[in-house]
């Protein structure tokens, strides 16, 4: 049942691809995106004036991306919560929010109970979650589900690449319903979604060199991830799999913060892993990143950067290049997540770790 695989977790990285072209699949009709439930008229999303993400974990960092392509095709703000955090503060919640809950297993505790706080403030509640039936779709006036199959290893992968999907769909259907964006432009954005299963696929014919590089540095104390705008939820994600996988001190940062502080961590030998932005659409990022790469090289990091396919500015800053297809930037993290997955995977297994079973976590969270 692990297909050939030593572990599911492996096996889930390689069924990404599928998990997206079936997250995708019949969520798009005539211009319009179609979710599975829809206990909300269009009327209602019209009037949203506001949006919140709840969720936990890697469901978080796939709402943090999600603030980036509902923010700029809707035109609404967006803030994004740690489910735990959300409803122990006085959120200003109205029924013009919309809360939109993502969740894998569909039962996790914080997010259930931020869902409840929602609904009491008669806020509207969406909800992605890769489980039919769970009590958190049951409890949302909304659902859309991500179809990425059983997700057995407890790292989160096809599941968060579906979920990211998910809330780009969201985006998608909040944009038309709301005529921020016209049926074709609809259209076009959800025909470059579709394209996304071949690059991940391509990025995965890449992994052989990702593994290499990971026992490489198996030895290691820490690693840094560093990214800006999407990539910064990358970094997040890049660095929290390889502290539930290999038990390693990680942590991801906004690229632009490294002065601020966390660039006294850098010392000789330290795998720094950063994920560029493109080249051309993000051109300034682009050179603020190259710059911050020079920094960390010359004290002495060791680099491994993740860029796109062509990009050939960075090869004299990368001790380690790992290129991924040029996609639009906001579709990069569906990409750039790939090679951190199979890299914290492979540093566990190089320690001996079980992959599918980390210490001390559990699949899903079902208290607070
Ligand atoms: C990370 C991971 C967890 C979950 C989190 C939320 O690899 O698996 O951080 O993402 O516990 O779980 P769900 O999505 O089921 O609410």
């Amino acid at each position: 049942e692990k297909g050939g695989h030593e572990y599911f977790m492996l096996k889930e990285i390689e069924e990404q691809p599928e998990a997206l072209a079936n997250t995708l699949r019949g969520h798009f009709s005539e211009g319009r995106i179609i979710l599975d439930e829809q206990r909300l008229a269009d009327q209602d999303l019209r009037e949203i004036d506001k949006v919140f993400v709840v969720a936990c974990g890697s469901a978080y960092h796939s709402g943090l991306v999600a603030k980036y392509a509902i923010e700029h095709w809707c035109r609404l703000p967006v803030e994004v919560e740690l489910a735990s955090e959300f409803r122990y503060r006085d959120p200003v919640l109205d029924r013009d929010t919309l809360v939109v809950a993502v969740s894998q297993s569909g039962e996790t505790a914080d997010t259930l109970e931020a869902v409840r706080h929602a609904r009491e403030q008669k806020a509207r509640v969406l909800a992605v979650c890769n489980t039919n039936g769970a009590q958190i779709p049951r409890e949302s006036d909304a659902v859309l589900y991500t179809h990425a199959g059983p997700e057995i290893g407890v790292a989160s992968t096809k599941a968060f690449l579906a979920q990211i999907a998910a809330n780009y769909l969201v985006g998608l259907a909040l944009a038309g319903a709301r005529g921020t964006k016209y049926p074709d432009e609809v259209a076009r954005e959800f025909r470059e979604l579709e394209a996304m299963p071949e690059a991940v696929n391509r990025v995965l014919d890449t992994s052989n060199a990702v593994r290499e590089l990971a026992r490489n540095v198996a030895d290691s104390k820490a690693v840094l991830f560093l990214g800006r705008h999407v990539g910064y939820p990358v970094a997040l994600e890049g660095a929290l799999k390889l502290k539930e996988l290999a038990y390693m001190h990680a942590e991801g940062f906004a690229a632009g913060e490294l002065k601020h502080g966390p660039i006294a961590l850098i010392e000789e030998g330290l795998p720094v892993v950063v994920v560029m932005p493109s080249s051309k659409g993000r051109a300034t990022l682009h050179s603020k990143l190259l710059s911050n790469i020079r920094e960390i090289q010359a004290r002495g990091a060791q680099t491994i950067v993740i860029a796109q396919e062509g990009d050939e500015t960075v090869r004299p800053f990368a001790d380690h290049l790992i290129e991924v297809p040029a996609v639009s930037t906001l579709l990069q993290p569906l990409v750039s997540t790939v090679p951190l997955q199979v890299f914290a995977a492979e540093i566990a297994k190089a320690r001996g770790y079980d992959v599918d079973k980390p210490r001390n976590l559990a699949k899903s969270v079902t208290v607070e």
